[in-house]
């Protein structure tokens, strides 16, 4: 039977992340989103107080929170600016978890420390132009000669590809042996030959950056493969599968942020000589909107805690990323409806969640693979 502990810890990281959001990053989330604007001094502040290492362990920089710790900060953060949610989760999730996981205290001194505490940021690097979903097809090799790997290739769809210090980076070592010929590498960004592109100009998360890595033979020693050799697929996989807790939790964090504007906006909006509140047109969307956020957050509070307690979670983590990211859309659409023409303009930022949800059914997995993953392990259980 699944239980979950939530307790005073939880509390004071969900206050102090809703307290730093509100302070520190709604101010200018407007401006960012229309700039495009990386949100670097946020990002420095999220490292000095601990959330880009979350559930890292303080002897390696991190906090050494939970995963519940993680989902709440999560929602928090991503509520103000889901641009600022993707760069944390890719942080913790997709970047320090596998360090952590696989790293040789070696690699942990000198990559996970950093980027834990914040002092780096950190990449992932595994999507190619023709390696999106399915990601076992790479293209990019690493060659072995004269003692060093040398990697060439592209990357597409990096999240923190322009601003990050360190990229986790998947390359085919053995083509015949398919997935199992696919190597995970850590590259810092200024080896020569590894050459960030230009900046995606995007639907939403416009102030997240995204861009494709271009590798031309980038030489990396042998001390920088990440597990074992051609275990860099199984490790990409197992990174996913919390990562998809972390968009979860941002997609959460975007309807829960969408849900309250159009609560408040329906208590001060007068049509029909009351508050719209009053309406029953509204109070149906209204309910609909709160019961779809709770029941997300629960699914995700599910994963989690199976993530916690070292139990499998790949198909909770699937289903709590499918649910709210399409909760995320619905809701985000319906804050839009409720604002009326208001919610067509920046000022009232609905319109930005609905730009910001959307991204939350493609990255870290379309929906379409959650399915299968889902399925996958449904029938695995028989
Ligand atoms: N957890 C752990 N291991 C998994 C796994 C999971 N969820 N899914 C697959 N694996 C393992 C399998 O066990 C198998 O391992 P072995 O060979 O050692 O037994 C191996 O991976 C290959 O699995 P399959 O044979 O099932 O491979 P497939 O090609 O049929 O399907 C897939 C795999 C599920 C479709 C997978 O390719 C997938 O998840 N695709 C989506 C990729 C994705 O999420 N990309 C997002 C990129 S990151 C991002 O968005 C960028 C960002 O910056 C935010």
């Amino acid at each position: 039977m699944f239980s979950m502990e939530y307790g005073e810890i939880h509390e004071m990281i969900r206050q102090t992340a809703r307290d730093f959001a509100r302070e520190e990053v709604a101010p200018s989330v407007i401006e960012r989103d229309i700039n495009g604007e990386f949100p670097r001094e946020i990002v420095a502040k999220m490292g000095e107080l601990g959330f880009l290492g979350m559930m890292v362990p303080e002897e390696w920089g991190g906090s050494g929170l939970d995963c519940v710790s993680y989902v709440i900060a999560m929602e928090e953060i991503s509520k103000v600016d889901a641009s600022v949610g993707v760069i944390m989760s890719v942080n913790n999730s997709l970047v320090c978890w596998g360090l952590e996981t696989y790293g040789t205290d070696e690699q942990k001194e000198r990559f996970l420390r950093p980027l834990a505490s914040g002092q780096k940021l950190g990449a992932f690097c595994l999507s190619e132009p023709e390696a999106g979903s399915d990601a076992t097809q790479q293209h990019t090799t690493a060659e072995f000669r004269d003692g060093m790997w040398y990697l060439s290739g592209m990357k597409n769809w990096i999240t923190n590809g322009t601003s990050a210090d360190t990229y986790i980076v998947f390359a085919q070592t053995d083509r015949e042996k398919r997935h199992k010929g696919i190597t995970c590498f850590i590259i810092d960004r200024h080896t020569p030959g590894f050459e960030p592109g230009k900046k995606e100009d995007k639907l939403g998360i416009r102030s997240s950056d995204t861009c494709s890595i271009g590798l031309t033979n980038v030489a990396v020693p042998p001390e920088n493969i990440l597990g074992e050799a051609g275990r860099g697929f199984n490790i990409a996989m197992e990174s996913l599968n919390g990562g998809r807790i972390g968009i979860a939790s941002q997609a959460l964090g975007i309807a829960q942020g969408a849900y309250e504007a159009a609560l408040r906006y329906s208590k001060e909006r007068k049509a029909f000589g009351r508050p719209i509140a009053e309406l029953q047109a509204i109070q149906m969307k209204l309910a609909d909107m709160s019961m779809k956020i709770e029941a997300a957050r629960l699914l995700i509070l599910k994963a989690a805690t199976l993530k916690d307690k070292h139990e499998t979670f790949i198909k909770e983590a699937a289903q709590a990323k499918l649910f709210a990211s399409k909760i995320a859309v619905e809701v985000a659409l319906e804050a839009v409806q409720v604002h009326g023409g208001y919610g067509y303009v920046r000022e009232y930022q609905v319109e930005r969640m609905l730009r910001d949800a959307k991204i939350t059914e493609i990255y870290e997995g379309t929906s379409e693979i959650q399915r299968i993953v889902i399925a996958r392990e449904l029938l695995k259980a028989l």
